[in-house]
């Protein structure tokens, strides 16, 4: 068990260069985690200061490995987020919503015009695999897509995507990794994968406000008309609808639309149908539906999503149809 003392200690050793105290007295450790054999926090600094702190989270993640016991360390360097006025509502937000365990309270980021949230009621039924499909569908529509991967516990969008590394600031913003025409952030690029299970309640929604708003998305200035949706990814088992009502009920709480219902692995395993017929007890769209399909599974190991890289194929045609229910579904 990694001792919490030992650790406030060996950080207030490493010296903040520009208040010359130490990092704890600084006050710039944010959200410490300690428990069992691993330690984390957050670097809050300055937004104009990213680059003076580089050096500063390395030194921090060096002294916190030397500590006896100590085998997984995650310093995260992140900047305050700037003053804005608090209007959104809680959740409205995150593209490929990870298991509802962290409620994220956001401002919507400038240049982002449409926020939709892939979400499910249930883990592994895939919403990793439909969000970045579905990005890759729309971005085949000609739309300028990011995806954020709000799966703070296990992020899996570098994998699906086939990206890695921490990205660039630049002028306090995230410079967004660019993969099959998508920009992407998520915490696995953040810190090392075995390291963000760290990330517990408050820090895991600070992550996520801060991935969504700080992330440099797009260019232009365009207008906030704030018109957002969800999409729900469901197996067709009734254990799995059950769970996908709960979103529906969930998003219809905070005024989210949900924009249809997506059924996965459907076929001869787990059945067909069954979202198709939710859907209509609902009274929501049913959105389509995507078979159990080696393409899918081995294309998101190997970070080439068959929208991607197959166009043409079977699986982009299905996307392509949910692509257009989903912007049909967006419009005022
Ligand atoms: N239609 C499909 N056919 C075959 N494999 C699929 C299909 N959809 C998803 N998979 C595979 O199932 C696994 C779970 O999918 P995915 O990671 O997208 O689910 P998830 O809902 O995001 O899971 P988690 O809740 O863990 O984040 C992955 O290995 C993925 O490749
Ligand atoms: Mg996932």
């Amino acid at each position: 068990m990694v001792d919490r003392a030992a650790v406030l200690a060996a950080l207030e050793a490493v010296i903040d260069p520009i208040s010359g105290q130490g990092l704890v007295s600084a006050g710039l450790v944010q959200g410490l985690v300690v428990a069992e054999d691993r330690a984390g926090f957050a670097l809050e600094v300055a937004r104009d200061r990213v680059a003076t702190y580089a050096p500063v989270r390395d030194a921090a993640e060096a002294a916190l490995k030397a500590l006896p016991g100590v085998t997984r360390v995650s310093v995260v360097l992140t900047t305050e987020a700037a003053p804005q006025p608090r209007t959104a509502s809680l959740s409205r937000a995150a593209v490929d919503q990870g298991r509802p365990k962290a409620p994220v309270a956001t401002d919507r980021p400038a240049h982002v015009r449409r926020v939709l949230a892939v979400a499910s009621g249930k883990g592994g039924v895939g919403k990793s695999t439909v969000a970045v499909n579905l990005a890759a569908a729309l971005a085949a529509r000609g739309l300028s897509v990011g995806v954020l991967d709000a799966d703070v516990y296990g992020p899996s969008l570098p994998t699906m995507l086939g990206i890695g590394g921490q990205p660039a600031y630049e002028d306090g913003a995230i410079v967004p990794h660019l993969a099959h025409g998508l920009k992407a952030m998520s915490v696995g690029l953040l810190t090392k994968a075995d390291d963000a299970m760290i990330w517990r309640g408050p820090m895991a929604s600070q992550a996520i406000t801060q991935m969504l708003t700080q992330t440099r998305w797009g260019t232009a200035e365009a207008p906030l008309d704030i018109l957002d949706g969800a999409v729900i990814v469901s197996t067709p088992q009734e254990v799995a609808l059950a769970d996908a009502r709960r979103a529906h009920t969930l998003f219809q709480r905070v005024g989210v639309p949900t924009l249809g219902l997506i059924e996965n692995m459907s076929g001869p395993i787990f059945g067909r149908g069954g979202a198709q017929a939710e859907a209509q007890r609902l009274a929501i769209p049913f959105l389509g539906d995507l078979p159990l399909d080696a393409a899918l599974r081995e294309g998101g190991d190997a970070g080439r999503p068959p929208v991607a890289v197959d166009p043409a194929g079977v699986i982009a045609d299905r996307f392509a149809v949910i692509a257009a229910l989903v912007v049909e579904g967006l419009k005022p």
